[in-house]
């Protein structure tokens, strides 16, 4: 166990169990990068502040860009037994550069100090799950647009409703993604405030300057209250909040296309390489990875509870039960960069099943909203016509009829109005070509929305 940084105020050591229950070692060793760099940072500005000497300064940084070099060569080693890891870099540094070292925490806290690594940790993670959201985005942006002339039966309360296009539906997707990736880089904006200097929570009588370690550090602001520094972890919870979002997202794409896959939809084929099989059954193709996304949700949501249950119970300033708000953030940022890295590949790789498709949109109840419209247009009150529109489906369903193969005379039995021209619009085509309202499934609408994201996205062709 190495030397503690309170050790001397105690009359004897801790208790061996003391030491493994308090330890944090093992899950924020993870921030080891971001200790260093916010030290180097820390360091000079103590010395460009003269509170301590320019050369025990620079072999403070010396050191700690050799430890940088070591923890990306993978050389470093993590001491299990270390209390945490701003103990565990002190205590290397320590050994690597002798007394010099001993200055280093000058003005400062582990309660400043973990605050702030987890802050840069947040900002470069936030960047990434950006990036893999719109990787993501393309992925499906490709689909739509290598499919554009499909059309597939929609669904509400999972019954058959309307037409749409298949890439209105895709597009649909890219626009929650998008709702999401702007959640995340709200949360960045706000997780863009430097807490270093707020100490134990109090400030420094030294002469500090904060908005130097900003700069060098790349915060666009300093936090301006001392307690609420080392505090509040509300930039953690914003973070899980929209990942939960978002996994929500993932969870409700994983739904369609799970039940797009089976024998029963047959919309799609999930390429072979992102599926399983049994071991009982020798004919199954499974979505496991799908589910598994699916399932991933419950796992996420947890981790924003149990860090709002963390919080709520806490009085002011720092309190050591904020340690465990890292297990719950790295858990939910590594599950959900799990979930969009394999869902990229997947959604690359699926097979739309055009025929399959063709043959559900026979079903002419499918253009029960269009006859009502076109019942509209001639002048008929939306509730007449809708009324019109019911019974005529009703009969056609109990006598297995197409609405298309009733005479002139028995259309005008539901409605005066009703001629054989609306034989024009009893097909997905002219079904979906309606839909022009803003924001509507038509295909020149849809084509815009595609030309939109692809600028926006700079996807390829
Ligand atoms: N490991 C702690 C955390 O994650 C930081 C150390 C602060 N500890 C202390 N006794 N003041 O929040």
């Amino acid at each position: 166990m190495s030397k503690k940084l309170w050790g001397s105020r105690f009359a004897k050591k801790t208790n061996a169990l003391t030491d493994k229950f308090t330890s944090s070692i093992l899950f924020d060793k993870r921030l080891a990068k971001y200790d260093c760099l916010g030290s180097i940072a820390h360091a000079k500005m103590l010395a460009r502040q003269n509170i301590i000497p320019r050369s025990d300064a620079a072999l403070i940084v010396r050191g700690l860009n050799s430890i940088l070099m070591d923890l990306k060569k993978g050389n470093f080693k993590f001491d299990p037994n270390a209390e945490d890891i701003h103990s565990n870099i002190q205590e290397v540094l320590t050994k690597k550069i002798g007394k010099a070292a001993f200055k280093l925490h000058t003005a400062r806290s582990r309660n400043d100090q973990i605050a702030l690594d987890i802050k840069m940790y947040i900002k470069d993670e936030i960047d990434a799950l950006a990036q893999l959201i719109t990787e993501l985005q393309k992925a499906i942006l490709k689909l739509g647009k290598a499919n554009i002339n499909v059309i597939i039966p929609g669904y509400t309360h999972l019954q058959v409703a309307q037409c749409v296009l298949l890439a209105h539906h895709l597009l649909s997707y890219i626009e929650g993604l998008e709702r999401d990736k702007g959640r995340l880089s709200d949360a960045k904006e706000r997780a863009d405030s430097m807490p270093l200097g707020a100490c134990a929570f109090s400030g420094t009588g030294l002469p500090i300057d904060r908005n130097f370690v900003a700069k060098e550090l790349g915060f666009k602001n300093v936090t301006a209250n001392s307690i609420d520094s080392v505090s509040d972890r509300d930039f953690i919870i914003e973070v899980l909040a929209g990942l939960s979002i978002l996994s929500v997202h993932l969870s409700r794409m994983a739904e369609d296309l799970i039940l797009w896959s089976t024998k029963e939809f047959s919309f799609i084929d999930i390429d072979f390489s992102f599926c399983t099989g049994s071991s009982i059954m020798p004919h199954k193709k499974n979505p496991d990875i799908l589910e598994l996304i699916r399932g991933s949700v419950g796992k996420i949501q947890g981790d924003l509870s149990s860090v709002l249950i963390l919080m709520k119970g806490l009085p002011s300033s720092y309190n050591r039960d904020l340690q465990l708000d890292k297990p719950a953030l790295f858990d939910a940022i590594d599950t959900v960069e799990n979930m969009l890295e394999v869902f990229i590949p997947l959604f690359e790789n699926i097979i739309i099943e055009k025929e399959a498709i063709a043959a559900k949109l026979n079903d002419e109840s499918l253009f029960s909203v269009d006859i009502v419209e076109y019942l509209i247009k001639k002048g008929i009150s939306y509730r007449q016509a809708h009324d019109i529109v019911g019974r005529l489906v009703r009969d056609c369903l109990d006598k297995g009829d197409n609405i298309s193969s009733l005479s002139a005379s028995e259309l005008k039995a539901y409605s005066p109005k009703l001629g054989l021209d609306i034989r024009k619009i009893l097909n997905a085509y002219a079904s979906v070509n309606l839909k022009k309202s803003y924001g509507g499934t038509s295909d020149g609408l849809v084509v815009k929305q595609i030309k939109r994201w692809s600028n926006k996205l700079g996807s390829a062709s």
